[in-house]
């Protein structure tokens, strides 16, 4: 049996839960053939749709040539060339790259890299994280240790190290009281974590990309290291590939996962500056040396799928469509979705949106109906809290803009009179 994550078991059932069968373009397909236009990219993770002819065929080519063989101590053509092509468009200077297979483990390499990027230069003290409220990195223990907590990591907290925490984007003054703190912390700052333009895992709360770039700036003054996780914002989410070139941000240390292999295969990167990666040059097995590794780091397939799908982003003219499908959707939810007496806000960057719910009292679980009625509707969405999330894949056409929408509103209506199924869960 499947343990699902995020999910009580025990009632998994009666929450009626979609087995996927197949896909065409972006659309999933259940077991009963039933169509679902995918306005979550499968948690985030699909860019281009799925079922993307190209991408099936670079992994099929792959799989003839090798699926798989270590990067620890050697390396792979598909790899490298990978490698080199993304190194041409991070916002990092002098780019190397150590890959993994989750977002959260990206996020764990840069705070060890972070971390011994001070040690190996004999400099003491900089042993310090700052990170945002409500900030989420991933569930690993390290990555949740910068995650501002919550009802579903409190259990984990005991095992989770001390961070210096300033306010998260919900509040106006965050980066007047990110930059003092990290003014004030200088000297024991190993490095300061941020998710650039939008916090998508707290409900889509966005910054402005001055207050980004002034944090990235207090950063530089303070001489700490700026580690920006565009695991969710990376790959054209906000209509730039990554949003960190909106905040003329270029972090020494950069994670990506998600939609690096446009959501076909596991890969993440930890992504370091030159500078960053000169500091563990050293004696061969010496202290300098970073002992971290994972078996499956930097596959062979989902490289050569990764490096297909950035030559597709850019000959599909993609961050394009981002720009124009995302100026549809925000005309159309400030029109159809924001007036409604049961939505609080509609916050939006690029094709990442989060709609607040108003619910009248708490335990309504709003998030989770609305999204049920709009499933029921043919349209995949998945809440946040009372948060509905919509991201979808970056192809998406205007007809599928308008279907979101007209799923979403009607869910809204419906929730709203108390008119939906009664659900156990
Ligand atoms: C900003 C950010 N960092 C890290 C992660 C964790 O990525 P993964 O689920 O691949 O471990 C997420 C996942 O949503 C994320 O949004």
């Amino acid at each position: 049996m499947v343990w699902h994550g995020f999910t009580q078991m025990a009632t998994y059932a009666d929450n009626a839960p979609l087995v996927i069968d197949r896909a065409e373009g972006r659309e999933l397909i259940d077991t009963e053939g039933r169509r679902y236009l995918d306005a979550i990219s499968s948690l985030w993770v699909n860019t281009l749709g799925h079922h993307v002819p190209e991408l099936d065929a670079a992994l099929a080519a792959q799989a003839a040539k090798v699926a798989h063989s270590t990067m620890l101590g050697n390396g792979n053509t598909v790899v490298v060339e990978l490698a080199e092509a993304l190194a041409q468009v991070v916002p990092v200077d002098g780019a190397h790259f150590l890959f993994a297979a989750d977002g959260a483990v990206a996020v764990e390499q840069a705070l060890k890299v972070a971390y011994q990027y001070w040690v190996n230069l004999d400099v003491k003290g900089r042993a310090s994280f700052l990170a945002l409220g409500d900030a989420y990195h991933g569930d690993t223990i390290g990555s949740l240790s910068l995650g501002d907590g919550g009802v579903f990591s409190a259990v984990f907290e005991p095992l989770c190290f001390p961070v210096i925490r300033t306010p998260g984007y919900a509040d106006p003054g965050w980066a007047d009281k990110a930059c003092a703190a990290i003014a004030a912390h200088a000297a024991e700052l190993a490095a300061v974590v941020i998710e650039p333009l939008v916090q998508g895992a707290a409900g889509m709360l966005c910054a402005t990309p001055d207050d980004v770039q002034r944090v990235g700036e207090a950063c530089r003054d303070a001489g700490t290291l700026l580690v920006c996780d565009e695991v969710a914002t990376g790959f054209g989410r906000t209509g730039t590939l990554f949003a960190s070139e909106q905040c003329a941000l270029r972090p020494d240390l950069l994670c990506l996962g998600k939609g690096i292999t446009g959501g076909y295969l596991a890969m993440s990167a930890t992504v370091a500056s030159d500078e960053v990666h000169r500091a563990f040059l050293g004696a061969d097995l010496g202290p300098r040396t970073l002992y971290h590794g994972h078996s499956y780091g930097g596959n062979a397939l989902a490289a050569a799928v990764a490096l297909e799908h950035l030559r597709l982003m850019e000959s599909r003219g993609v961050l394009a469509n981002v720009r124009t499908r995302a100026e549809q959707l925000s005309a159309l939810l400030a029109e159809r979705v924001a007036p409604s007496p049961v939505v609080r806000q509609v916050r939006q960057r690029g094709l990442m949106v989060g709609v607040e719910l108003a619910p009248p009292e708490q335990g309504l679980r709003w998030g989770r109906r609305v999204c049920a009625e709009a499933v029921a509707r043919g349209v995949l969405l998945r809440p946040l809290g009372d948060v509905v999330v919509l991201m979808p894949p970056l192809p998406v056409s205007d007809d599928e803009i308008l279907r979101i929408v007209d799923a979403l509103e009607g869910a809204l209506e419906v929730v709203a009179g108390g008119k939906d199924a009664p659900r156990s869960s």
